[in-house]
């Protein structure tokens, strides 16, 4: 009956993986860690049985906190972290705290608590912008925002804790995550959201950036495969099954939203805006993943709940933090 501690398991990856984790592990048990920081939100998991699940409300990077709330669990997975690359352009101390000295905080808590395995959850953005190709696992780090730069940091402090202690890690990095439970200040549910009040979307520049896109099921999905499976030290790519430019994923929102293009309003690029990511998959493959979604039916499900859970996404856009946050980012735009 494994214990396992969810980090960051309040926000929208952290808390689709917990809920992915109720399902398909019906013996563990989830301690979940999470500071409840603007993006993390007890209603993400409030339906989820107490039995099962636990939230402990912390910091990754108090060693107290960390290390109380570890105890007696054999497996971690490392969610928490700042994630919004706009937040990291106008402010980046959060994100060195949390996603590189919480990283640090955690694996030393991990060591002490003889974890048997933790895996890390990192991001594609770490490998920089690549002009054409696929970013494989072992290529070069040369990330561009600072919100990349603290992933890469925590990613090469893993690394390190392997090689040194042998800390029984491994480290994932996925593409675009979406679906139910995003913040909406991240590109598609602000999109989503946006539309459905008649609002315009902000699109940077030439809206001819490229992302992949992941169900966050698949994206659950293929930790869990990666936590029982992985080969310690490793890392895995976890990317999606559609590569688009933000202008075509735009053009797909508003048609399946009927919505006239009018909505979408040109503005001022982000600084330093990647061009494109793009995943090599095959190791994944080859530790027998599959996705269960397509691009389409995940867009539709996705458009879907939005329009179903206006209760959810509304207070957190009138809140005064999302206020000042959008006018501040915006205004100037
Ligand atoms: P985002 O969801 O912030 O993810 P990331 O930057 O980590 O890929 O943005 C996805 C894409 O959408 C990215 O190319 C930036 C772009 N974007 C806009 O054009 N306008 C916006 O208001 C936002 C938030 C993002």
């Amino acid at each position: 009956m494994p214990k396992v501690l969810v980090t960051g398991g309040l926000g929208f990856i952290g808390s689709n993986f917990v809920r992915h984790l109720i399902a398909a592990r019906p013996s563990w048990t989830i301690v979940n860690l999470d500071a409840r920081t603007y993006a993390g939100n007890p209603a993400n998991v409030a339906d989820l049985p107490k039995s099962r699940h636990r939230w402990i409300k912390g910091d990754i990077a108090d060693a107290k906190a960390v290390d109380k709330a570890m105890a007696g669990c054999e497996l971690v997975v490392h969610f928490a972290a700042e994630t919004h690359v706009d937040r990291s352009i106008l402010d980046a101390s959060a994100f060195l705290k949390t996603n590189v000295i919480g990283t640090q905080v955690l694996l030393d808590a991990a060591l002490r608590r003889k974890v048997r395995r933790f895996l890390h959850v990192s991001t594609d953005e770490v490998y920089g912008s690549i002009p054409k190709g696929l970013s494989k696992e072992g290529d070069l780090l040369e990330p561009n925002s600072p919100y990349a730069a603290s992933k890469a940091a925590s990613d090469l402090v893993v690394r390190s804790y392997f090689v040194t202690h042998r800390a029984p890690v491994i480290t994932t990095r996925a593409s675009n995550n979406y679906g139910p439970y995003q913040y909406p200040e991240k590109a598609l549910p602000l999109m989503i959201t946006n539309f459905m009040e008649d609002r315009p979307f902000p699109m940077y520049g030439d809206g001819r950036q490229v992302r992949d896109w992941l169900h966050v099921q698949d994206h659950a999905r293929a930790i869990l495969h990666v936590l029982e499976k992985g080969a310690l030290g490793d890392v895995y790519n976890i990317g999606g099954s559609y590569t688009c430019e933000n202008r075509e994923l735009i053009s797909k929102v508003l048609e399946l939203m009927g919505k006239d293009a009018r909505l979408v309003a040109r503005v001022e690029d982000r600084k330093g805006h990647d061009r494109r990511y793009a995943l090599d998959c095959g190791k994944l493959k080859r530790l027998g993943f599959r996705h269960a979604y397509d691009f389409e039916r995940g867009l539709r499900e996705t458009i879907a709940w939005y329009r179903a859970h206006e209760a959810w996404w509304r207070p957190l856009k009138t809140a005064g933090g999302y206020r000042s946050y959008y006018k501040t980012q915006y205004r100037k735009k």
